[in-house]
């Protein structure tokens, strides 16, 4: 079922019918049949209009440094870590901060109208040279070995709807309510990024959830709202994380 559509009247029709195509959305007269919307920014650019009315931007480009963020040492970067593999890259929040940080980052999203924001993000950024973006299964590329492989696997997956999300924010609730489908193996995906990294895979969780597919990681890092998880590559060739 498709659960988002343009919004006619907020683009032109030559923009609006190429924006429709790119991210393989209807066009809609209005969008209260839909779980979402795209609308038009004031620039032009696309925005998600939820069901109260809000709007999410997906932004690359960050206008700051983040110095040294819990994400950014959780990471690696600046200690080995240069390439970056964002196997569910959703809005491009955290993807954004490793970007401003000068990481090389893959973006992988398996929706494909979120993908094709993210899409229009990079180029809107400019960042073409050290970011691309991937509409795909995360597990399926990074069991194909047809990418080259990342110093570091990121993963953020949604949490199932009982439990915690790791970032309990107005954006990543509509997010999560917009990309209902049948919900990933935590096992399949964890062990697919453990076998892919040549360095590390960190995993964002809530402070209290689980940690995914029950696999206790060596490494934890604590902020006040997130914690991340870092495991060892599968392989050989391991660094400690
Ligand atoms: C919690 S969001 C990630 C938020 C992201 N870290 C950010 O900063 O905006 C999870 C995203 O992962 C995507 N996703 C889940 N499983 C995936 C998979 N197997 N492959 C690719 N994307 C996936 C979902 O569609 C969703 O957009």
């Amino acid at each position: 079922m498709v659960r988002v559509a343009l919004l006619a009247d907020e683009f032109r029709p030559d923009v609006r019918d190429d924006l429709a195509r790119r991210l393989g959305i209807p066009v809609a007269i209005e969008g209260s049949a839909y779980a979402a919307a795209i609308g038009a920014g004031r620039d032009g650019a696309p925005e998600i209009v939820v069901g109260d009315g809000s709007r999410i931007r997906v932004e690359l480009a960050t206008r700051r440094r983040s110095g040294d963020s819990p994400l950014l040492r959780a990471t690696g970067v600046g200690r080995g870590v240069h390439t970056i593999f964002d196997a569910t890259a959703g809005l491009g929040r955290d993807a954004a901060e490793l970007l401003a940080a000068g990481c090389a980052v893959v973006l992988c999203e398996r929706e494909p109208w979120l993908a094709g924001l993210l899409e229009l993000a990079l180029q809107r950024a400019g960042l073409e040279g050290r970011c691309r973006v991937i509409r795909a299964d995360a597990i399926e590329v990074m069991r194909s070995r047809e990418e080259p492989r990342p110093d570091a696997v990121f993963l953020d997956p949604m949490y199932a709807p009982s439990g915690k999300r790791a970032l309990p924010k107005a954006p990543a609730q509509a997010l999560r309510e917009l990309c209902e489908r049948t919900p990933t193996s935590e096992s399949d995906l964890l062990d697919a990024a453990r076998r892919f990294a040549v360095r590390r895979v960190v995993v964002k969780r809530h402070p209290s959830a689980e940690p995914l597919a029950g696999e206790r990681p060596p490494n934890v890092l604590r902020s006040k709202s997130v914690r991340f998880d870092i495991y060892p590559p599968l392989h050989g060739d391991a660094e400690p994380a």
